[in-house]
This record gives structure tokens, sequence and C-alpha cells, in this order.
């Protein structure tokens, strides 16, 4: 008997304390403390959160895509064409270094001129889907499979790529769309 009337108040203290932490974040919530800006930083706990949560959801997600990088210079030249089109106002790219809508993105978009994309499937996951609360669209509304491996690939030559072959690959818009 004794021992039963112990459990009854270990589960009726266990559900306070979730409802005070439900009503507490219901305040918190509706008070409007929270700063929405991305002129302001998160805190530490809620950017920890965040990433933690995007991380684990796109592992899980990208694992199971097929690589397929492409090597044939006419796809990585379709791709640095995508690139210059769509992407380098936010991620800039060799001999872009800076753009007029970067300063004001948070989260900040990596400079992926000087970043080594080691997993394809990561990198084909997040162009093709996008990243919700921040400014990465889902270009899968846009670009099919195969224009997001050309993109894919190209991003992930550009760490050693100058300035000129960023230019010489990049223009010549006609031409591609010939
Ligand atoms: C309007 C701005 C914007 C545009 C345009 C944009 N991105 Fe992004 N992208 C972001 C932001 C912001 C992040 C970081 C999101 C985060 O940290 O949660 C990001 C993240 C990424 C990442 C993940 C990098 C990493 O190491 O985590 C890749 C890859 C990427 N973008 C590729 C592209 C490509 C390719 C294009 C063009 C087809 C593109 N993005 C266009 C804003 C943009």
């Amino acid at each position: 008997m004794l021992g039963n009337s112990r459990i009854g108040l270990a589960i009726t203290g266990i559900l306070s304390a979730l409802a005070l932490v439900v009503i507490g974040a219901g305040l918190f919530v509706e008070s409007g403390i929270y700063n929405i800006g991305a002129d302001d930083h998160h805190t530490k706990i809620v950017l920890a959160l965040i990433e933690q949560l995007r991380e684990h959801s796109i592992g899980m997600r990208a694992r199971a895509i097929d690589l397929r990088y492409v090597e044939v210079p006419q796809r990585i030249k379709a791709g640095a064409q995508h690139y210059a089109a769509l992407c380098v106002g936010c991620h800039l790219a060799p001999g872009v270094t800076k753009s007029e809508i970067r300063p004001g993105l948070y989260p900040h978009p990596p400079n992926l001129a000087q970043e080594d994309l080691h997993d394809g499937r990561r990198a084909f996951w997040i162009v093709k889907h996008g990243i919700k609360m921040s400014a990465m669209p889902a270009w899968g509304k846009t670009l099919d499979d195969a224009a997001i491996w050309d993109v894919v690939s190209f991003v992930r030559k550009m760490p050693n790529m100058t300035p000129e072959t960023y230019q010489e690959l990049s223009k010549d818009q006609s031409e591609f769309s010939k």
C-alpha cells in the first residue's frame, strides 16, 4: 500500500513539473521576449538546439542518397553557370569576396569558395531541400537532380579554383543555353 502511494505521489510530481514546463514555454512564446530579428543572434542554447536538430535531420535523410559527382568539363561548366546565377550572392566565389545580401543574413551563409564540401550526399540534400528558418532555398523546386549534381560537383572544385577559372567557367550563359 505504502509503495503504491509513493508511486502515486511521484507520478503526480512528474506530471505537475511537466505541466509547469509546458505553461512556462507557452508564456515565454506569447510574451514576445525572444527577438526573432535577423540582426540579433540566437542565445547559445537555442543555437546549440537548432544545430543539433539540423545536423541530425540532414544526416538521416542524406544517408540514402546515391553519390553522383560529375567530372565531365561541360557539366562542371553548367554547374558553374547555375552557381553564378543562383548562389554567388549568398555564398561568394573565387575572386568574389563580398555581396550586398550577405552581411544581413543570419544564419550566415558559409563561404563556399573556401569550404571543403567533403560530404557530397549532405551537400546534395541541402541544395535540393534547403534549410528551414535560414535563407537557404530548396533548389529542388527549380533544378532537377542532374542539374543539382552539376552544381555540387562544381562547388566541390571551388576551393582550388583561381578567380580567372571561375570567370571563364561561369560566363557565356548564351552558349550554354543553345
Ligand atoms: C539567399 C541566400 C542563399 C542562396 C541564394 C543560397 N544559399 Fe546556400 N545557404 C544559405 C544559408 C544561410 C546557409 C546556412 C544555413 C544554416 O546554417 O542553417 C546555406 C547553406 C548551404 C550549404 C551547406 C553548407 C555547409 O557546409 O553546411 C550548401 C552546400 C549550400 N548552401 C549551397 C548552395 C547552392 C549550391 C546555392 C545555389 C544553387 C545556394 N546555396 C544558394 C543561403 C543561401
